[in-house]
């Protein structure tokens, strides 16, 4: 049987425990200090207090004391948390990531180098593996629509395992698969991991567009839809510069998860207040005072940084990402025509 163990109890980490309990593996999932409530309420039955999800009886929980234990004789170890966390929690579990056969990976985000660099996130756990003389195993970059309520939930689900490895990705798809948990296999892990945390900074523009349908009361559908279409578009194009394929953004790891984030979540809901006039500032504020972790918003200036790092114009080429720094760091009064500008196609 083979074994796993997810680091981070939070939503996704939970979900993903019900899934691989559901696909046959036995299943340790280890919650950091800041999850010592959520190990309670699976503990005790009750449901998951992020997703209102009661996790599956057979995971098998450690607090964060207990991450030796948690990892022990692992097969698969997971990297589930916030990206904020990661580089903490990597340094934390680099002897047992480095016994395992794989590191997996649901965390999205971007990591920066000391020097400043930005980096993917697994570019940039290898690097801080490699700065302690550790070499990682093959990491399975996890992407695509899954919102960790419904996978929790045993709903239907289609996800994307991508690792540089094709053989590797197709080995779990098939070993991690359930009847309502389908994986699909691919090599592009930096496609997929650009995807992962740019949907997040576009699910706020398309959050805008609900705001100011919701600020009116009169649909902004129309506007809605171009920036969608735009959004896959800079996906594709900032994968296809980094060295991904093109098809990936229009996929799973792309479209599909763009969908879902862009019907809710923190980061839709942050755009939403932004829409309704609230302002960039005070809406995070807002956020935070609810709990509510918007990565995108992060994530706006490190993509900003990312591509200026390559200085060969293919910031031209992303307009809508520009007005989202625009929007999220400016904080300005024309937030409306910035995402009008950036999205509606100019006169030719
Ligand atoms: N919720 C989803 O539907 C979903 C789906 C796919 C991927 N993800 C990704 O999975 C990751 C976790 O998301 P989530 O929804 O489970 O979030 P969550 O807020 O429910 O849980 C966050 C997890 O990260 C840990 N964490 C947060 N800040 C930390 C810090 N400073 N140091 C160490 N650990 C820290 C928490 O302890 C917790 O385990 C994110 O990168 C997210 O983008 C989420």
């Amino acid at each position: 049987m083979n074994q796993i163990t997810i680091l981070g109890a939070g939503a996704m980490g939970s979900a993903l425990a019900s899934a691989m309990v559901r696909a046959g593996w036995r299943t340790h999932l280890w919650g950091t200090w800041l999850d010592d409530h959520l190990i309670d309420a699976i503990e005790a039955g009750r449901p998951h207090p992020r997703i209102d999800v009661v996790i599956e009886r057979d995971v098998q929980t450690f607090r964060s004391a207990q991450l030796t234990e948690a990892m022990e004789d692992s097969d698969v170890v997971v990297m589930a948390v916030a990206s904020v966390g990661v580089p903490k929690v990597i340094e934390l579990a680099l002897d047992g990531v480095a016994k395992a056969d794989a590191l997996w990976l649901t965390s999205k985000g971007f990591l920066e180098a000391p020097d400043g660099t930005i980096e993917q996130l697994p570019a940039g756990i290898r690097r801080i593996a490699a700065e302690r003389g550790v070499t990682v195993p093959p990491i399975v970059a996890i992407g695509g629509p899954v919102k960790a309520n419904e996978c929790a939930a045993g709903e239907p689900t289609s996800t994307i395992f991508a690792c540089t490895d094709l053989d590797v990705a197709t080995r779990y798809a098939r070993e991690a698969r359930s009847a309502r948990y389908c994986i699909e296999p691919s090599d592009d892990e930096v496609g997929v991991e650009i995807c992962a945390p740019m949907k997040n900074v576009y699910a706020i523009m398309l959050g805008i567009a609900d705001g100011l349908h919701e600020l009116r009361d009169r649909p902004h559908h129309n506007l809605k839809a171009a920036t969608f279409a735009q959004a896959v578009k800079e996906m594709s194009l900032l994968g296809q510069a980094l060295g991904a394929r093109p098809e990936t953004a229009f996929g799973l790891a792309g479209v599909g998860d763009l969908e879902v984030t862009g019907l809710a979540g923190r980061n839709k809901f942050y755009g939403v207040r932004i829409g309704k006039g609230e302002g960039s500032r005070a809406a995070l504020q807002t956020m935070a005072d609810l709990e509510q972790t918007v990565e995108g918003e992060p994530a706006v200036g490190l993509a900003v940084k990312l591509v200026d790092q390559r200085g060969d114009g293919l910031a031209d080429r992303l307009p809508l990402l520009a007005a989202a720094r625009r929007i999220v760091q400016d904080d300005p009064d024309d937030y409306e025509d910035i995402l009008i500008q950036a999205v509606l196609p100019a006169k030719p």
